[in-house]
């Protein structure tokens, strides 16, 4: 400031504006920065629940890691949104399959195992036990 005062008052006073002003921009800049962020934050899915959040029984969490090592990447779990096959959100509620196929253990079974269309069949990675765990947790969603 100091520098300032030599200029005389009209200059100090417009010094004194741009000082303002240019502090005014930095902290809009910033904040918009910061309203930025926490959209980007807000954008991706919650945080992950934990199992016992979820309310999950050993046996379903066990299916959960199933289904995170194998569908997880094409059926977002949580989520409306399909990624690469339809959403399996609340599936334990849904009468109907998107095929139109009823939701039962058989048919999970065979869709799971056997494949559809664009969808891996799971015979031979996926044991048995695996399967009944998996199916557990399905149902759960
Ligand atoms: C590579 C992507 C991919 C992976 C991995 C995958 N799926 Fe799918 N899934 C799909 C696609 C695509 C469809 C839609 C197939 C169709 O109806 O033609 C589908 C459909 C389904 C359906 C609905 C079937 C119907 O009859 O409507 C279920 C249930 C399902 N998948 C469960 C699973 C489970 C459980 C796993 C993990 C073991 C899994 N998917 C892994 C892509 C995938």
């Amino acid at each position: 400031m100091g520098r300032i005062v030599w200029f005389g008052p009209r200059l100090q006073a417009r010094a004194y504006w741009q000082f303002i002003m240019r502090r005014l921009f930095s902290a809009v800049l910033f904040s918009m920065v910061l309203v930025a962020f926490a959209a980007l934050a807000a954008c991706k899915a919650e945080p992950r629940k934990t199992d016992a959040e979820l309310g999950l029984n050993e046996q379903q969490a066990r299916g959960r890691r199933v289904y995170e090592a194998q569908c997880e990447r094409c059926h977002e779990p949580y989520s409306s949104a399909g990624v690469h096959g339809p959403s399996l959100k609340k599936l334990g509620t849904r009468q109907y399959l998107p095929s139109g196929m009823p939701v039962n253990d058989d048919r999970l079974t065979d869709v799971i195992m056997m494949g559809k269309a664009k969808m891996p069949a799971f015979r031979g990675t996926i044991g048995d036990q695996q399967l009944q765990d998996l199916l557990t947790y399905l149902k759960t969603l």
